[in-house]
């Protein structure tokens, strides 16, 4: 199905997810209109008003976040304004409007200790971060103020796309200059790449699909150090990857260990497939 009349605010529309969506949403025919900060900070009740009357969308895909996951522990005014108070002023605006929302959250809702994943129906939080809480918070915000036949929240993990900062990026640059690379080992999730998870969007908007879902490449569960093994194996790098543990690599936030998304839907890319893409499209 082609989304040929359908006009699409895509806020956040400068990041990594959203560069790499945007032709996928135009070639699904969607009028796509974007906006970001400056012009636009989704927390802001009349910049958002301003923004969505020229648009007039009939569906809002939410992209703006404030995605510092170490930064957040120091900001977390800040973090919480684009990550909970956002969501919920465009959910107002949704429902004022009568526009569907789509929002993508994160794996770092969940406290992230159970090896065998969560699925989308599964209890969130506690989250190991002011990351995390914040985007727990987003969530449950529109959750409380749209019917659930009105949004769809998109749980994605390890994003990476061509743009932006990401770990397949520094794990290229890394490896290009040096013999080898220690990476961690004891973090569980799937590596998903950003044009997948907008395939994955524009699917489940095709299927009229509705509430929380996961959007996730497919396979997995795998490490930082095999997906990082595998970047280099596919980019045909000398360069030995060597695991070591997250203990040796204290950083700011908590991370979770363990929280594989399942439930993605079948017949997603596997994530190995992503990563070839991701290195094919780098090099065009
Ligand atoms: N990256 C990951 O590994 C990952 C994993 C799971 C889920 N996610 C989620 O996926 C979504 C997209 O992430 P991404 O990696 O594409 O993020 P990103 O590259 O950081 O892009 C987010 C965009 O939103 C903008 N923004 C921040 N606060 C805003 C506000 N108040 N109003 C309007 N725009 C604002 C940012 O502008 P500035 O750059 O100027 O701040 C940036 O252009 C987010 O919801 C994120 O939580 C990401």
């Amino acid at each position: 199905m082609r989304f040929g009349e359908i006009r699409l605010a895509l806020l956040g529309c400068r990041g990594m997810f959203a560069t790499d969506a945007l032709p996928i949403l135009k070639a699904a025919g969607f009028a796509v209109y974007g906006a970001d900060l400056p012009e636009l900070d989704i927390a802001d009740e009349s910049s958002v008003e301003a923004f969505l009357g020229r648009a007039n969308p009939r569906v809002i895909l939410n992209a703006a976040a404030f995605t510092d996951v170490d930064g957040a522990e120091a900001k977390e005014e800040e973090a919480f304004s684009a990550n909970a108070k956002g969501p919920e002023v465009l959910a107002r605006a949704s429902a004022r409007r009568g526009a569907f929302l789509v929002h993508i959250s994160t794996d770092y809702v969940f406290k992230g200790d159970n090896p065998e994943g969560y699925e989308p129906g599964d209890n969130p939080g506690p989250p190991a971060s002011v990351y995390g809480r914040s985007k727990l918070a987003g969530e449950r915000a529109i959750a409380e103020v749209l019917p659930r036949e009105r949004f769809l929240i998109c749980r994605t993990q390890w994003l990476y796309g061509t743009t932006g900062k990401s770990f397949p990026a520094t794990i290229l640059k890394l490896a290009a200059s040096r013999k080898s690379l220690r990476v961690v080992n004891d973090q569980w999730g799937v590596p998903t790449w950003t044009r997948e998870l907008a395939r994955q969007i524009v699917l489940l908007l095709n299927q009229g699909a509705t509430g929380i879902h996961h959007a996730v490449n497919g396979g997995g569960p795998v490490t930082w150090y095999d997906f990082a093994k595998r970047i280099v194996a596919e980019a045909r790098l000398d360069c030995t990857v060597e695991p070591c543990t997250t203990a040796e690599f204290p950083r700011p936030a908590g991370r979770p260990a363990h929280a594989w998304l399942r439930g993605g839907p079948p017949g997603a890319q596997p994530w190995e497939d992503g990563v070839r893409e991701y290195l094919a499209a780098r090099s065009q």
